[in-house]
């Protein structure tokens, strides 16, 4: 326990760059429209609307400090692995949006085709256990 609250304290202190104001379960309704128009806008060749969704997926919103320290909380030790998914994302997002703006299909193809694969390794490992943490 004593353990738990010096990562929290540590983590509070050096993770100001993750925290919001609203949910996870609103961010990720958010994360998941854009995922869908990301998807779409390559189906029609759109560079711009590309880059531009997959700008939006790599600058997403954070949680709010309530649902951050619930979580931190939960996940203790196992924040580490959990904050290295959501960076997962925020990078292939970014090479995404390069890719975009360079009008480099076979490279946007290959980085959108692993992003799934990157939400759904944290949606396997944590979605279940913060779904009800957050209820
Ligand atoms: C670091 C972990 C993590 C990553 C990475 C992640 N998610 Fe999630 N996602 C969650 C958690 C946790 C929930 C459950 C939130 C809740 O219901 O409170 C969730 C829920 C969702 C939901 C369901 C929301 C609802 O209405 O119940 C969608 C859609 C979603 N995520 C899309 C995405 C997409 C798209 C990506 C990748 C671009 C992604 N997520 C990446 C953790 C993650």
């Amino acid at each position: 326990m004593k353990k738990i609250m010096v990562l929290t304290v540590a983590m509070l202190l050096t993770g100001t760059a993750w925290a919001g104001d609203g949910s996870l379960k609103q961010i990720m309704q958010q994360l998941g429209k854009d995922y869908s128009s990301l998807n779409h806008a390559i189906l029609l060749k759109d560079f711009a609307g590309a880059a531009h969704f997959a700008h939006a997926i790599a600058d997403h919103d954070k949680p709010s400090m309530g649902q951050r320290l619930k979580i931190m909380g939960e996940l203790g030790t196992e924040m580490s692995a959990f904050k290295k998914a959501d960076g997962r994302v925020h990078e292939l997002a970014i090479k995404i949006e390069e890719a975009a703006r360079a009008k480099d299909m076979p490279l946007l193809i290959q980085s959108q085709s692993q992003m799934l694969t990157a939400c759904m390794a944290c949606h396997t490992s944590y979605r279940s256990r913060i779904v009800n943490l957050l209820e």
